[in-house]
C-alpha cells in the first residue's frame, strides 16, 4: 500500500516539474490461479512509460500466470526477466538500455535465465534489438503477448524469439488482467488500443498500430468485477478515448461505423461512459486521454449528468500556436482548442483541466512559443506534463522537418513553461482553501502514517489526519492549506 502511495506522491510532486515518463521502472507481482499447475519458473516484470503500458503488464502477468509461471519482485530470483518498454522520447529508450546492463549478472548466475523486452521499444526496433543488445532473448510487441508462452519456449531451446506483428483486432478483451501491486481501490481498464492520429512527432501509431475498440460488454464486466472486489475508481484508458466506437456487427467498419445510429449494438464513448457510470453510484469513473479534435459535447454532458464521472479532463494542447499545430498534424488550431475549453467551462464548470505540452518543436520561434505561454495563461491548467521535443526515427516530423531548435533554447522554453505552470497550480490550489471536497481515500501517506491521502473529483491529491477512517471509503474533507502540489485538510464532522 505505502509503495503505491509513494509512487502517487512522486508522480504528484513531479506534476510541476518536467516529467519524462509518467511512471518508470515499477516492479510488479501477480498470483498464479490455483487451477493452473506451476511450471516451477518465476517471472519478474518492470514497466516503463504510459498508463497503457502498465495496464498491458497486467495482461502479460495474467497470460504468464495462466501458463504456470509464478511472479517475483527480485530479478535475481527470476528465470524470466521482462521489461515493458516505452519509445516516446529518446531518453526513455536510453534508460531501458542502461537498465538491461543490470541483468547481465542474473544471466551469468542462473543458467537458462531469459531476458525479454516488450512494448513500444520492442516494436520499434524489432529484430535489431537482438543485434544491438546481446543480452536480449525475446522481443514481443504490444499485440503479441498471447504468444509469450511460445516465445519463451522457443527462447528456452536456444533460439532467439521475436513477435512484433501488429494486429487490427487484438484488444485482449477476455483476458482478465492480474492487478499488480494495486492499492485495491483504483484500477485501469483498457478500452481501446492503437492510434490512427498520426501526430507528426509521435511514434505511437508505429509501435501500437491501428486503432481498435474493445467490446463494451467485456469492459462493463471488468468494471463490475472490480467493484465487487472493493475497487471504487476505474480509469478508462485509450490513446484517444473520444474515438471509441464498438459495434457488434462485424460488417460495420470505417465510415459506415462512424455513421451508424447508436444503440446497444453500436456504442460510442459518451454511451460507454454512461454504461460504466451506471455500474454503481459509488464507483468513480475517470478517462484518459481526450483529443481536442474529437472531444464531443455529448461526453461533457455525460460528465455533468453523473456525479460519479469525475470532473477532470486531460486535453493535450501540445502547442498554443496554430502554425505549429498544423505542422504537428494535430488537425485543430488555437481557436478550435479554445472553443473546446469554453465548452468544458460551460457544460462542466467545476472541471479541472490538464494538458501535455511539447517545447521546441521543429522551427518553433520565440513568438510561437509565447502563444503556448498565453494558452497556459488562458486555461490555467491544474496539472501539466511538459516535454522538450525529441525527434523519433520514422515519424512524419523526422521525415519532413529539421529538428532545428537548439537544445539550450528548447530547455529554456521548457523551464519558462514549467515555472508558469507552477504558479498556476499554486493559484488553483489556493482557491480551494476553505472548500469541502468529497475524497476517495486511497491510502496512508508515505510521509506520515497518521495521515491518509486521496483525491477529489478534480484529481487533486488531498492529505488529512487519519482518525478512524478506512481506505476505499469517501470522506468530506475541508481544505485548510496547500502547496503547489498538494491540498491539506481535515475531515468535516
Ligand atoms: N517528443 C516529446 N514529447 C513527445 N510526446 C509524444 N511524442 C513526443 C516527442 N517525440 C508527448 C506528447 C504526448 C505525450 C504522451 O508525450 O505531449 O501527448
Ligand atoms: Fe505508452 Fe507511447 Fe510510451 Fe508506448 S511510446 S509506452 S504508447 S507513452
Amino acid at each position: 500500500m505505502s509503495e503505491q502511495l509513494y509512487n502517487n506522491e512522486v508522480a504528484f510532486e513531479l506534476q510541476t516539474k518536467v516529467i519524462d515518463e509518467t511512471r518508470q521502472g515499477e516492479t510488479l507481482t501477480a498470483e498464479r490461479p490455483k487451477s493452473v499447475k506451476a511450471n516451477g519458473k518465476k517471472f519478474y516484470i518492470e514497466s516503463y512509460g504510459c498508463q497503457m503500458n502498465f495496464a498491458d503488464s497486467e495482461v502479460v502477468a495474467s497470460i504468464l500466470a495462466g501458463a504456470g509461471f509464478d511472479s517475483t519482485t527480485e530479478f535475481m530470483d527470476a528465470d524470466l526477466i521482462l521489461l515493458n518498454t516505452c519509445a516516446i522520447r529518446e531518453n526513455a529508450e536510453q534508460r531501458i538500455r542502461f537498465r538491461l546492463q543490470h541483468f547481465r549478472g542474473v544471466k551469468k548466475r542462473k543458467k537458462g535465465a531469459l531476458v525479454g523486452v516488450l512494448g513500444c521499444m520492442a516494436e520499434r526496433l524489432k529484430e535489431k534489438f537482438l543485434e544491438e543488445e546481446k543480452i536480449v532473448d525475446i522481443v514481443a510487441g504490444p499485440d503479441a503477448y498471447r504468444s509469450l508462452p511460445d516465445l519463451i519456449e522457443e527462447a528456452g531451446s536456444g533460439q532467439k524469439a521475436v513477435n512484433v506483428l501488429l494486429s487490427r483486432e487484438e484488444t485482449y478483451a477476455e483476458i482478465n488482467p492480474v492487478r499488480l501491486n494495486s492499492n485495491g481501490i483504483t484500477a485501469f481498464i483498457s478500452i481501446m488500443r492503437g492510434c490512427d492520429n498520426m501526430c507528426a512527432f509521435c511514434v505511437v501509431p508505429f509501435t501500437r498500430g491501428r486503432e481498435r475498440s474493445r467490446d463494451w460488454q467485456s469492459i462493463i464486466a471488468e468494471a463490475k468485477e472490480l467493484y465487487e472486489q472493493g475497487y471504487r475508481e476505474v480509469t478508462l484508458l485509450g490513446q484517444n478515448v473520444d474515438s471509441y466506437r464498438y459495434s457488434t456487427d462485424p460488417t460495420l467498419v470505417g465510415k459506415k461505423l462512424l455513421e451508424a445510429k447508436y444503440d446497444d449494438s453500436v456504442v460510442n464513448f459518451a454511451q460507454l461512459l454512461e454504461k460504466v457510470a451506471l455500474v454503481a453510484p459509488d464507483l468513480r469513473v475517470r478517462f484518459s486521454t481526450s483529443h481536442p479534435k474529437d472531444m464531443t459535447d455529448d461526453v461533457l454532458h455525460m460528465m455533468a449528468k453523473y456525479h460519479n464521472i469525475c470532473k477532470y479532463v486531460h486535453l493535450p494542447v501540445q502547442s498554443g500556436n496554430s502554425h505549429i499545430l498544423e505542422m504537428m498534424n494535430r488537425t485543430y488550431d488555437r481557436a478550435w482548442y479554445i472553443q473546446r475549453i469554453e465548452a468544458i467551462k460551460r457544460i462542466v464548470p467545476e472541471a479541472a483541466i490538464s494538458t501535455d505540452i511539447i517545447s521546441g518543436f521543429c522551427s518553433e520561434t520565440e513568438e510561437e512559443h509565447q502563444d503556448t505561454v498565453s494558452m497556459m495563461e488562458y486555461v490555467k491548467y491544474t496539472l501539466a506534463y511538459m516535454f522538450v521535443y525529441s525527434e523519433r526515427p520514422g515519424t512524419l516530423a523526422a521525415k519532413k522537418y529539421k529538428d532545428d531548435v537548439p537544445e539550450e533554447v528548447k530547455k529554456r522554453r521548457l523551464q519558462e513553461i514549467v515555472d508558469i505552470h507552477r504558479i498556476h497550480s499554486l493559484e488553483s490550489n489556493k482557491q480551494d482553501v476553505g472548500k469541502v471536497f468529497e475524497v476517495l481515500i486511497e491510502g496512508i501517506s508515505a510521509r506520515n502514517d497518521m495521515e491518509l491521502y486521496g483525491r477529489n473529483t478534480q484529481n487533486k491529491v488531498i492529505v488529512f489526519p487519519k482518525g478512524d477512517l478506512k481506505t476505499g471509503t469517501y470522506a468530506n474533507v475541508l481544505v485548510t492549506s496547500c502547496t503547489s502540489g498538494t491540498l491539506i485538510g481535515r475531515v468535516e464532522s
